[in-house]
Parts: C-alpha cells; structure tokens; sequence
C-alpha cells in the first residue's frame, strides 16, 4: 500500500530512530530547560514512563483540560497524550498558544466511533421520534465537531471524573439525554443515578436504528453504541475468576468497562480516581485493576507495599497512546526550536466557538 501525504507529513524522520535512549534524554532535557515557561508538556496517565518523566503536569482528562484552561504562560503546549485531549487544549488556549501533538496518528478508536454525518442522521432521527426533550451530552473522548454539535444544541461535555454532576445537569435541561460516544459511561453513570435499564435506549450509528424493547416514551436515556477497546478487554469472567482464586484481592475498574464489569467490581472511577484510591489503600492491601496498562504498571512500581495486579493479565497498553514515544517526543521539541509548525493540533474558529459551549458548560461545574 503507498504511504497517505498524511503519513508521510506525519511520519518520524528516520534520524530519530537512530538516536540511543541517552542521546533523546539528554537533547528532550536541554530544550526544557531552554524554554522554560514557554513550555508546557501535559501527560494523561496512560502515557509510556519514557514520557511522563519530561511531563510538567499529569492527569486525567478533566485535571489537563483545566490546566490548558488557566495557563497563559506557555507559548508551546507538547500534548502526551491522544487527538481528542489535545485539540481540547488548543480549544481551551489562546490564539498565542500553540498544541502540539508528538505524533498525528495518536488518536482514540472510541472518539471515532462517533462522526458528524452519524450524529446529524441520529439526531434528525431521535428528535422526530421524541421531539425536543433531548439534551446532548458527549464524553471529551470526542473530535472538536462532535462537541460542536453538542454545544450548538444546547448540551455539554463530560469527563469520567464529573459525569455524574453532568448527567444530573442534563436532567435539569430536558427530559431525556443522548449520551455520546461511550455507552459504558453513560449507562454506568445514569444506573448510578437511579435509572433503570429499561429505560435506556442504544442508539446504533451504522444500522441507524435504535434499540430498544420496550414501550418508547419510557426512554430517559439514548446511548450512543461506541465503546473504548481497551476496556471491553475486561469481562465479567475475569472479576469471577479473582473472586473465587483470591477473594480477598479489592476490584477497581474504569467506568469505560461494561456494566456488568462495574457492577461486579468494588468500586470504579476516572484514572485520578483509581490513582487516589491506590494511595490512601492500607499498605498490604491486594488490589485488581482494570484499566490501561501503562497506568497499572505504574501503580505497581509505586507501591512496592501493595500487591497490585491487572484485573487481565494479558492487557496491554492502548495502541494509540503509546504512539507518544521518546523520539517523537523529540521530534516534536526540535521542530519547536527550528521554528517548524510541525504537528500542530488547530481546531477552526466556528468549531471552536460551538464547542466551547460545551466545554465551559462542564468545566463550570467541575471545581
Ligand atoms: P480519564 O479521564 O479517566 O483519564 O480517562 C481518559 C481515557 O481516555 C480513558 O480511556
Ligand atoms: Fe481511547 Fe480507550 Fe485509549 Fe482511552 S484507553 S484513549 S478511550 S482507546
């Protein structure tokens, strides 16, 4: 298959793979400190450990969208972390700011699940059915005109770590919600807040059709059928299987796992969540955790007192997130110091304007 102009623009110069470990450390060290304030390199939890260790902040998705949000400082922001975070940061920064994403092809499968054509089809569909008692709300696991969408129609976005305060907002909006890209979260989080399976609805993107069985003006919440592959790795077997070989062992997942997953887990939460929670835990205390495998690595390296383990044992990272790599991380910084406009993450105007509604609708009930 030839190379897209895409993967060529976006492709790692060759020299960069020819560079040793110490050789990137040394070059990434000096450029930090060559810029100082002028740059800002936020990392998601999930991010490899060859990364973190250049991070100036780190955090889930809500903590780094509040960051970019109040930083004025920073002319650069090197974002380590996927597509849909850093076009959040360039959305939540000024015009004097610039998002750099180290490499273009780190993006999200579960925000791709979800794409303009998709959702204006499915909300043509779903407000002649229930007409306007829908509020939109999307997971930030979205692209910037998924936001858009959501924040010209009166909604918000959510993170893991607030969106119970935003569904529960949404219910002061409208009667009923479509909750986007992630079914997981938006099922786990409504059950949480009292409402019952069968009255929720699974809104299918490709067969345009929704499911549902039951008597339709009973529908409070519509689902979007899109799901995190990393997380639909842990099954209900896998909680079983610990609860019967080691009953003692605590279980903490993502609320991206499936509702079976969360039910049968102890406990569930955003990675800050679950980072916390491993922290304030007895020391001597046996946890399974399930979620993203770089974060459990590292909660494993830095409680050598606990005995800590993945819910799976045969999880391995997310793909898309590991993309961020010394080398690209290094590329992404030399081309800063050239002056190159390399890997900028800039979402337009208009976009930006919509979906801004959304974010600042989420972000003012996040503190
Ligand atoms: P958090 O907001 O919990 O960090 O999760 C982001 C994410 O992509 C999880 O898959
Ligand atoms: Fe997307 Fe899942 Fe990776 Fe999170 S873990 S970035 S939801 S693919």
């Amino acid at each position: 298959m030839n190379p897209t102009l895409f993967d060529q623009l976006s492709a790692l110069p060759t020299r960069y793979k020819q560079l040793t470990e110490a050789e990137m450390v040394t070059r990434i060290r000096d450029i930090k400190h060559e810029l100082g304030d002028e740059l800002l390199i936020p990392g998601h939890h999930y991010q490899r450990d060859e990364v973190i260790q250049f991070a100036d902040v780190t955090g889930d998705s809500l903590q780094l969208a509040q960051i970019c949000a109040q930083n004025r400082q920073a002319k650069h922001i090197v974002f380590c972390g996927v597509h849909f975070m850093a076009e959040t940061a360039d959305m939540l920064t000024t015009n004097a700011q610039t998002v750099y994403l180290p490499d273009m092809r780190a993006g999200c499968s579960m925000a791709d699940m979800a794409n303009m054509t998709q959702t204006t089809r499915a909300w043509e569909a779903l407000t002649q059915l229930f007409g306007n008692t829908i509020v939109p709300l999307t997971y930030v696991n979205s692209t910037a005109s998924i936001k858009a969408f959501v924040g010209q129609h009166g909604g918000a976005c959510v993170t893991s770590s607030n969106a119970k305060k935003m569904v529960e907002w949404a219910f002061t909006q409208r009667t009923r919600l479509l909750f986007l890209p992630d079914q997981h979260l938006g099922r786990n989080t409504a059950f949480d807040l009292g409402i019952r399976l069968d009255q929720m609805a699974v809104w299918d993107p490709i067969h345009e059709k929704l499911r549902y069985e039951g008597n339709i003006a009973d529908v409070r919440v519509i689902l979007w059928q899109g799901h995190c592959s990393v997380h639909e790795g842990f099954q209900p077997w896998h909680i079983e299987h610990i609860r019967t070989h080691e009953p003692d062992m605590n279980i903490i997942v993502h609320p991206e796992c499936s509702h079976e997953v969360v039910q049968a887990a102890d406990d569930n939460g955003s990675t800050k969540y679950i980072i916390d929670t491993i922290a304030a835990a007895p020391s001597g205390s046996r946890w399974a955790i399930g979620t993203e495998m770089n974060l459990v690595k590292r909660l494993i390296a830095a409680h050598p007192d606990k005995h800590i383990i993945s819910l799976n044992t045969n999880m391995c990272p997310c793909l898309t997130m590991n993309r961020i790599d010394l080398p690209h991380l290094l590329w992404a910084l030399e081309m800063i110091v050239a002056g190159e406009r390399g890997n900028v993450i800039s979402v337009d105007a208009e976009t930006t304007a919509q979906s801004l509604l959304a974010l600042e609708r989420m972000l003012q009930f996040a503190t």
